[in-house]
């Protein structure tokens, strides 16, 4: 029986591009853009969405709610409804390079539903995406437990619109431990500049959950780690592509693609996000206020780099608290 396996399709397709000699994505050299440009606005998910044209994202960060009343946006009476309010439109926005990275975990499900699981269902049944990892994010610090094995991970879950997903190894290999280092460098079947390149991160990802009292927080509840956001951005999209976040919360992504050259459009809900995106941003420092520049309201679909993104009577509503002036904030 033939093995259907995407991951052989992909091993052939590295034999024919290595055979024909032409560049894989992973080859590329990168160059920043001088400038990003970063759409903020407050808005619904699903809603926002649908004014989004077809085709025409990199890579969606998703981190939804999951019904476990961490705050009030956290409550739904029946979680599949309004998920798939949000989870229908973005195969239609993703570019066929696109992909779509959504954070999660197994065990979160109580009687009104809503975890991972879930929503890795209802994108197997209804949606035209392909699974590509379920990614572990492994942390050593957390809750403890006296009833259960004490919880140490979290999923993400990586969905590709198309076989010709993006994926820049090269830009997130890990370096070998020196000891290995020095072991692979002695043995003539290896090319020394492969091993200078690092390792594959693999799919089990430890990096450290944020603690209350960590530098990186702004004071949103769920705020995720700046490191996990930065390799699921760096592997899945290319400088100066646009990378979309619709429940932005603390601004992770964001702040993310201003360090690492991506356009984004980052948006949430909640009227606060601005303010927690500014504490972001103040921790990069002056000097990256050249570097970046924040759009909201009118002036972002008619902006050249979201000229065509959004329908043509675009719905971006403007924020319901007065708007923040990030150079200010600093
Ligand atoms: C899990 S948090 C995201 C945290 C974010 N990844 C971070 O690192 O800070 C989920 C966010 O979804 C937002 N949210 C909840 N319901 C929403 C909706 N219908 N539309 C847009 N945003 C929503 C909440 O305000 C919250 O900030």
């Amino acid at each position: 029986m033939p093995n259907r396996s995407h991951f052989n399709a992909a091993h052939r397709m590295m034999n024919f591009i290595r055979k024909e000699g032409v560049t894989h994505s992973s080859d590329r050299a990168f160059v920043l853009p001088e400038k990003t440009h970063h759409a903020v606005i407050v808005s619904d998910a699903a809603e926002l969405l649908r004014s989004v044209r077809d085709a025409s994202i990199q890579l969606v960060v998703c981190d939804p709610p999951y019904n476990l009343d961490m705050a009030s946006w956290d409550r739904f009476n029946i979680y599949s409804n309004w998920a798939s309010s949000w989870l229908d439109e973005v195969p239609r926005v993703l570019k066929d390079t696109g992909s779509v990275a959504i954070f999660g975990g197994f065990q979160f499900q109580n009687e009104r539903g809503g975890d991972l699981l879930d929503i890795i269902s209802y994108l197997r049944k209804n949606g035209r995406l392909r699974l590509i990892n379920v990614i572990v994010w492994h942390y050593r610090n957390g809750m403890s437990a006296h009833r259960f094995f004490a919880n140490r991970h979290e999923e993400i879950v990586w969905f590709a619109k198309s076989a010709r997903y993006t994926f820049n190894l090269d830009e997130v290999r890990v370096p070998y431990d020196e000891e290995t280092k020095k072991q692979y460098l002695r043995d003539p079947r290896l090319k020394p500049e492969t091993i200078e390149k690092g390792k594959n991160p693999t799919n089990v990802w430890e990096i450290p959950r944020l603690n209350g009292n960590s530098a990186e927080r702004v004071g949103h509840p769920t705020q995720k780690p700046l490191e996990v956001v930065r390799r699921l951005v760096k592997a899945l999209s290319c400088p100066g592509d646009i990378v979309m976040d619709f429940f932005a919360g603390s601004g992770s992504t964001t702040r993310v693609c201003v360090e690492e050259g991506r356009h984004s459009i980052g948006s949430d809900a909640d009227p606060m996000w601005p303010d927690f995106l500014s504490r972001q941003l103040a921790q990069l420092g002056a000097l990256a206020l050249t570097r970046y520049e924040i759009l909201r309201g009118p002036t972002i679909s008619s902006h050249p780099v979201f000229q065509g993104i959004f329908q043509e009577e675009p719905v971006l509503p403007q924020a319901a608290t007065p708007a923040v002036h990030m150079a200010e904030t600093r």
